[in-house]
């Protein structure tokens, strides 16, 4: 394939998501919008160039975490050149084939894109059928000549009728570029310089445009939050279907959440209401119904109805029940059946969590870690008050407050004598049976 150049363009406030937040971070499975752009783009190009404005301090330092210097962020001359044609003169292209994406289209995959990429028109651009077309511009296609693109504030009543819209993803010649872009002018609803003027111009000089099709699934963008909703619907489900086809079985999968960052191996079942958040692994495990897992590995393990694995857990082959919340556990061949907090520990193999136990790992001002051993039995309701170390083959009572380690082999107690006083109920409430 012959070598492409890539412009995003990232630039525009987003207002109509009503956000802090610039509206190319907005979330989509996990991931940015703009990530899943320019991810497309590295499929195809090692020449990527993202146009940003607003918020160019967040959105460049965003990028710079995920895609380190494989892309480089411009800046559009915004005063001036307001407009996705404003954002194409900040762009520098290297190659004589010009890509260009919008930053709001999370739902962009990289053969769609790779195929527009191999077109050789003086215009090739992405189109898809919508029932629902406001908010898009309309393409006006005569006998198979694209001739223009109206944005729907432009629109006479006619046009707004066209279901055509554009998706806003192109193929330009350089050439025509640098020929054309400097014509457009902001003589719209908007006052902004629009790239989609390039297609009148250059039809209007017989230049070779075509429509490329797609579809809404591929090609939809996002302006407001009940549209970004709308996407990550599509999303999960073609992602959840990927895994499935994978391996992974799934219990009603349009009740599970799963984070585009999230791996499976092996032969997994994720039931009902699960959430998988992040940068989760899970090998050969089973999570149950309403459980969320954050940023953590599961290995041979099952977690749930309704656990909690927060950051940074490792479990492994391990049986977490109901009600039992983790944060940077690491787990090992441990039982934690129900109700328990294991916050900064690490636990070992053979050991028994009773209900209700409890690390105690924060005393107002920082974090201390519980550390046990094998082959520990925790009675009921016990705490650890950390920093503590329980080495292995240790018994501790039901109840024990645990402030100091134990040695190996004991058996830790720390209940006040219980007392009976005879008769003390009928005394109380005045009667006898
Ligand atoms: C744009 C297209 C419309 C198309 C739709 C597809 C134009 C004029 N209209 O409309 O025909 O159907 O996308 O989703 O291009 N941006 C900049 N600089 C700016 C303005 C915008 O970089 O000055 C960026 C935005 O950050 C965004 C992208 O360009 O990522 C598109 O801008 P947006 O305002 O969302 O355009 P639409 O109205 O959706
Ligand atoms: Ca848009």
């Amino acid at each position: 394939m012959k070598k492409v150049s890539v412009a995003i363009l990232a630039a525009g406030a987003g207002t109509r998501m009503k956000s802090q937040t610039p509206k190319v971070l907005h979330r989509v499975s996990g991931r940015a919008m703009l990530d899943y752009a320019v991810l497309a783009a590295l499929e195809i190009s090692d020449d990527i160039q993202i146009v940003l404005h607003h918020e160019f301090d967040a959105v460049k330092a965003h990028i710079e975490r995920e895609f380190g210097s494989r892309v480089a962020c411009v800046a559009q001359d915004f005063a001036r050149f307001p407009g996705t044609a404003g954002a194409i003169r900040a762009v520098l292209p290297r190659y004589e084939r010009v890509i260009v994406l919008n930053g709001d289209m999370p739902l962009i995959d990289g053969a769609f894109v790779k195929a527009l990429a191999s077109r050789g028109e003086d215009i090739a651009l992405a189109v898809f059928s919508c029932l629902e077309p406001s908010g898009y511009g309309r393409v006006v296609i005569k006998n198979d000549r694209v001739l223009k693109i109206v944005e729907e504030k432009d629109a006479s009543e006619a046009e707004k009728k066209i279901t055509t819209v554009n998706g806003g993803v192109y193929n330009f010649s350089r050439k025509l570029l640098e020929r054309y872009l400097l014509r457009i002018e902001a003589n719209n609803a908007q006052k902004e310089y629009y790239i989609t003027d390039l297609i009148a111009l250059a039809a209007a000089d017989n230049k070779s445009v075509s429509a490329v099709w797609g579809d809404e699934y591929i090609l939809m963008g996002v302006n407001s939050k009940e549209e970004l909703s709308k996407a990550e619907a599509y999303h999960q489900s073609s992602l959840k279907a990927k895994l499935m086809n994978a391996g992974v079985a799934m219990r009603l999968p349009e009740t599970i959440y799963i984070d585009a960052n999230a791996v499976f191996e092996g032969e997994c079942v994720v039931e009902n209401g699960a959430v998988i958040l992040g940068k989760t692994k899970i090998v050969r495990s089973v999570i149950k119904a309403h459980s969320v897992v954050e940023d953590s590995q599961i290995i041979d393990s099952d977690i749930g109805p309704m656990a909690h694995i927060r950051p940074n857990s490792e479990i492994k082959n391990t049986h977490i029940g109901n009600f039992v919340e983790t944060k940077k556990a690491k787990l090992s061949g441990v039982k934690a059946g129900h109700l328990s907090y294991l916050g900064d520990a690490t636990i070992g193999e053979g050991t028994n969590i009773g209900a209700g136990t409890i690390t105690c790992n924060f005393d107002g001002k920082g974090k201390s870690q519980t550390t046990i051993g094998k082959n520990v039995f925790i009675g009921s309701d016990t705490q650890f008050i950390a920093p503590v170390t329980i080495p292995d083959n240790v018994i501790i009572g039901a109840g024990t407050t645990v402030v100091k380690d134990p040695n190996e082999g004991d058996l830790v107690l720390s209940r006040s004598e219980q007392k009976s006083i005879a008769g003390f109920f009928f005394k109380f409430f005045g009667k006898k049976e």
